[in-house]
């Protein structure tokens, strides 16, 4: 997959997926990030990339052509179509199933804005979706375009090396072949030692029986949903077997 990025500080954006599983995709060429800066796309000595918002009022907006020039320049670098998305906090909120269906595509260009936010003609003539990651204010979209490189480039084949941990998170489906944006929060994880002053492990996860270990996950996976999120589980979409799990 390949993942561009617009913005005034591309290398911030490339230093986020620098490390770990992100860093490794990058490695394995399961990803290519390319950075495109508008300032240098942008005209005369002072090279602006914003302007005073007509109407008046604080801050200032994207200039439309070294936006554009950039992203042309992207798209020119590989002929495979890509989504464009800009960041923004009036975008839809990110969701996993979101994240999986970005995942998915062959190209994407993030385009992040700075100041008030960008012209809003360019949006509606290049953009073909808004993305927030929250509803709170970053002061531009590189921290939200390096949550997306993230979290789709741990979801590329070959990413992860166990196969089955991207499947087991928290924020897969309840139901696979349910409502993908109905989800579980993941369940608890030890690790050695056995005891320790901050307690046991669960003697469930040591007992070896891997149908046990698989009712307990999925039991602690429904009920911390249940506790500290309960607006993601509807009832309607549990399973009997999930329902029983509940109710023990
Ligand atoms: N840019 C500024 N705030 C943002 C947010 N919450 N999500 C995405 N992009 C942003």
């Amino acid at each position: 997959m390949r993942i561009d990025v617009i913005s005034l500080f591309p290398e911030f954006v490339a230093q986020c997926a620098a490390f770990g599983v992100v860093g490794r995709a990058g490695e394995r060429g399961l990803l290519s990030l390319h950075g495109w800066n508008p300032r240098d796309y942008a005209e005369g000595n002072y090279r602006r990339v914003d302007d005073r918002p007509f109407g008046g009022g604080p801050g200032m907006v994207m200039l439309i052509d070294p936006l554009r020039a950039s992203l042309k320049a992207a798209r020119e670098a590989d002929p495979r179509p890509a989504r464009v998305v800009y960041l923004s906090p009036q975008g839809a909120p990110l969701t996993q199933a979101k994240v999986r269906e970005l995942a998915g595509q062959e190209r994407l260009v993030l385009l992040c804005g700075r100041y008030e936010g960008v012209d809003e003609r360019l949006l509606a003539a290049d953009v073909d979706e808004e993305i927030s990651i929250g509803d709170y204010v970053l002061s531009g979209g590189e921290l939200a375009a390096a949550v997306i490189v993230d979290a789709v480039a741990r979801l590329q084949e070959g990413a992860l090396n166990d196969a089955d941990s991207a499947e087991q998170d928290s924020f897969e489906p309840v139901d696979p072949a349910g409502d993908p944006a109905r989800v579980l929060l993941d369940c608890p994880h030890y690790t050695r030692p056995v005891s320790h002053e901050l307690g046991d492990v669960p003697a469930v996860l040591m007992s070896g029986n891997h149908a046990e270990i698989a009712r307990w996950r999925r039991q602690q996976a429904l009920g911390r949903t249940w506790q500290r999120r309960p607006d993601l589980l509807d009832e309607a979409s549990l399973s009997n077997a999930d329902r029983a799990l509940l109710a023990a």
